[in-house]
């Protein structure tokens, strides 16, 4: 708009600067049919500042507005009254009509954000996934409860140890041939992973002397390569019983009432000579067959009886060094496998399937 225009016409220009805002309102006057669905709460929000850059240029103070209010003081004074009136109500009308779509516009807004962050208070809540104990510990902890109920203390000790009490303390001497088969995995600065839990027979008697009944359940090592009856990481329970005058015979009664409380009241127990440096005299045990009761069965290769573990009377080399007065005392100790006791009641054909830790198997014994 020219100078000499707004001299010649300053309704003209109040027109025109009304009418440049009724035709782009149009985009805004829209809006007021739409719903909060019909609109993102981006677009809702896009919409929002392209309506405060049109206020500013339709209302600013470098709008053609702005400019007509500037000539009221320009016109004839006749006109002046009526002009300046004119000049007025536009600006009200604009006004009104901006705020106006500004509330719609907000309410949008407000809706689209309430609608995107709705909670459905109904749906069903995400439950936490309930784990259950392994089978091994399973099995661990009803061994536990039959020593605790023959009065037996549970035991727990170190996995690491050291020479002395993983092979010297329980009478195998360096360059002994009992420390083969007994091999384990050493730190590099002269630790061993303990490759049996007879190491707790020697720390539980230096802690608490005789007399002493404990079971020691725990993991131990062994230099193994792993197949399906072999681990490098296995499980054990250890025995321990010392007190005056404890015989074989106490030794035979405890195991037997251990494995009738274990598999039934019809379990037979029998025990074989064999040799442990840590027991003299020293015995296997078996017991027979859960599955088949004897008769010869898949689980127990045709045999009947089931192999458990090694014991003994605890030699006296033993008992001296963890500094029990083997005059005075004697007892015996046993010490038995539990992992393939554990794949043999499961009906496992691999052990290795009990430490692989995957889901999927490990569900099914719930
Ligand atoms: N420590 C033996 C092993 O790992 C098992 C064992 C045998 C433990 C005889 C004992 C025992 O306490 O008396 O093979």
């Amino acid at each position: 708009m020219t100078d000499s225009k707004s001299q010649e016409d300053p309704k003209s220009q109040v027109e025109a600067a009304r009418k440049a805002f009724d035709e782009e309102f149009e985009r805004f006057a829209r809006l007021r049919d739409a719903s909060a669905q019909s609109l993102s709460s981006a677009d809702a929000e896009t919409e929002e500042r392209a309506l405060a850059d049109f206020r500013t240029r339709h209302l600013g103070k470098k709008s053609a507005l702005s400019a007509c209010k500037k000539l009221i003081g320009k016109v004839a004074p006749d006109g002046r009254a009526a002009f300046g009136q004119l000049v007025q109500q536009t600006e009200a009308e604009i006004t009104g009509r901006i705020a106006e779509a500004d509330e719609h516009l907000n309410s949008l807004v407000q809706a689209a954000r309430g609608e995107r962050e709705r909670i459905d208070v109904t749906l069903p809540g995400r439950r936490p996934r309930r784990g259950h104990i392994h089978p091994i510990t399973k099995l661990r902890e009803r061994i536990e409860d039959i020593f605790v109920s023959l009065g037996y203390a549970i035991e727990d000790d170190r996995e690491i140890e050291t020479d002395f009490y993983n092979f010297a303390a329980l009478n195998i001497p360096e360059n002994h041939p009992a420390r083969a088969p007994q091999d384990t995995f050493y730190t590099t600065d002269g630790f061993a992973l303990r490759s049996q839990t007879s190491t707790v027979q020697i720390h539980a008697l230096q802690r608490r002397g005789a007399p002493l009944r404990m079971i020691a359940p725990g993991r131990v090592f062994r230099r193994d390569t792993p197949d399906p009856t072999h681990n490098p990481m296995f499980f054990q329970v250890e025995g321990l019983c010392v007190d005056r005058g404890i015989t074989m015979a106490h030794l035979k009664g405890t195991v037997a009432e251990f494995l009738r409380r274990m598999f039934g009241a019809q379990t037979v127990t029998r025990f074989r000579p064999s040799y442990f440096p840590f027991t003299e005299p020293s015995a296997e045990f078996d017991f027979s067959c859960f599955k088949c009761g004897g008769g010869g069965c898949r689980i127990c290769k045709q045999s009947g009886w089931i192999e458990l573990g090694g014991s003994g009377m605890v030699h006296p080399n033993v008992l001296r060094i963890a500094g029990v007065d083997p005059e005075i005392y004697s007892g015996f100790a046993f010490g038995l496998g539990i992992d393939r006791m554990c794949a043999l009641m499961y009906g496992l054909d691999d052990i290795r399937l009990l430490f692989e830790n995957d889901v999927r198997f490990l569900e099914q014994f719930d």
